[in-house]
């Protein structure tokens, strides 16, 4: 196959690439704008591969899109590109509008153009997966309630009602023009090549600088942790063997209150690292509680039975597990990060929030 993955510079979506060159024989094009979260570092290991391409482009681009459909010819896409980051979708929404519905939108319609265009035994195998998160059902109340498939949605942030938006549009495009379409919602990502603006990172790379470790309100919040590299192998298991029109919910069975998260990378930094920044004995010690985000959801838990039942795939990480290889990168990747936080990676160089 041939795949178009958009976003393929971020987070998740480098991982995607990654995880489909070193294991299949598909051809991957990594359609990316570079915004500040993206970051062709994240790629290095395949970039050499003949199996690996790279395109510079914002999916609200038409004519830009129409030309690489008609450059490559690919048999699916997997739509990962978005602004993803909650806290700037407060300070400022109008990209998560622009990138994350008008994007979505313009991709959904260049791939529309394209695919009606192909032949009926390539129409029905085309694939177009839409990746989106758990954060669109809003948050739970109760400790025993999980997100499924059919929870209504009820998002609660700038961020989570453009994902919303986008995942409408995209079930629309399948229900109004048969495009062969599927969605997956998955919860809280962790693992390498993380952005250092998200919790996790951040708290690994302030803590050995010996700054403060942010806790937004008590750190009550409870989230679902998905390591990023299971995560991929689910993506790659929906997009070739997914029912067309269903949608899937992605978790990792790891609900944690964030507070623990935080103490759980603590003590793991006391154990490997135990030359601590000056005037430090425990790393917990630099927690801080600041100002709860506002309209902060509570708990976040995934139900991941049916992908389960339907495509066998079952996390492999534990929270365990995965955060102390994600705590073991960060410390062996410095090259990585410090080009982030220096601004010299390939991202446009908007700063960091901290
Ligand atoms: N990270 C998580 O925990 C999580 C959880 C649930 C769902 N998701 C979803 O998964 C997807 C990937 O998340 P991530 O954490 O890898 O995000 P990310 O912010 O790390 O990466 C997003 C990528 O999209 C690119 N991009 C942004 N705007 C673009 C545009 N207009 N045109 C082309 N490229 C553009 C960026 O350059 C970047 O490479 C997103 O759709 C997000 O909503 C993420």
């Amino acid at each position: 196959m041939k795949i178009f993955v958009t976003g393929g510079a971020g987070f998740i979506g480098s991982a995607v690439a990654r995880y489909i060159i070193n294991n299949t024989s598909d051809q991957i094009i990594v359609l990316d704008a570079l915004t500040y979260a993206g970051n062709l570092d994240s790629l290095t290991s395949v970039k050499d591969s003949a199996h690996y391409s790279f395109e510079k482009v914002n999916i609200c681009d038409q004519q830009a899109l129409d030309n690489l459909f008609e450059q490559y010819a690919p048999d699916a896409v997997m739509h990962l590109a978005a602004e993803s980051h909650v806290d700037r979708s407060i300070d400022g929404p109008a990209a998560f509008i622009e990138t994350n519905i008008v994007g979505t939108y313009t991709l959904l319609e260049a791939t529309r153009r394209y695919w009606n265009g192909l032949s009926a035994e390539k129409k029905s195998a085309f694939r177009f997966h839409h990746i989106s998160t758990d954060e669109v059902y809003g948050d739970l109340e109760g400790t025993d309630d999980f997100f499924t498939e059919t929870t209504p949605y009820a998002p609660s942030s700038p961020y989570s009602a453009s994902k919303a938006s986008s995942d409408h549009l995209v079930r629309a495009w399948h229900r109004t023009y048969k495009l062969p379409v599927i969605v997956t919602n998955c919860s809280n990502n962790y693992g390498p090549y993380h952005f250092p603006e998200k919790l996790i990172p951040l708290i690994i790379l302030n803590a050995l600088e010996g700054k403060s470790l942010p806790v937004y309100g008590q750190g009550t919040q409870i989230r679902d942790w998905l390591y990023v590299e299971d995560h991929a192998r689910a993506l790659y298991k929906v997009v070739t063997e997914g029912k067309v029109g269903e949608t899937y919910n992605i978790g990792g069975h790891n609900e944690r209150k964030n507070i623990d998260v935080v103490k759980t990378i603590c003590s793991l930094l006391n154990e490997l690292v135990p030359a601590k920044p000056q005037g430090v004995a425990d790393y917990a010690d630099l927690i801080t509680y600041v100002t709860d985000r506002p309209g902060h959801d509570l708990r976040y838990a995934i139900d991941a039975s049916k992908i389960e039942r339907e495509l066998g795939w079952t996390p492999e990480e534990t929270f365990e597990s995965g955060i102390r290889k994600t705590v073991e990168w960060y410390l062996a990747n410095e090259a990585w990060w410090s080009r982030v936080k220096d601004g010299s990676y390939a991202g446009e160089r908007l700063g960091l929030s901290e």
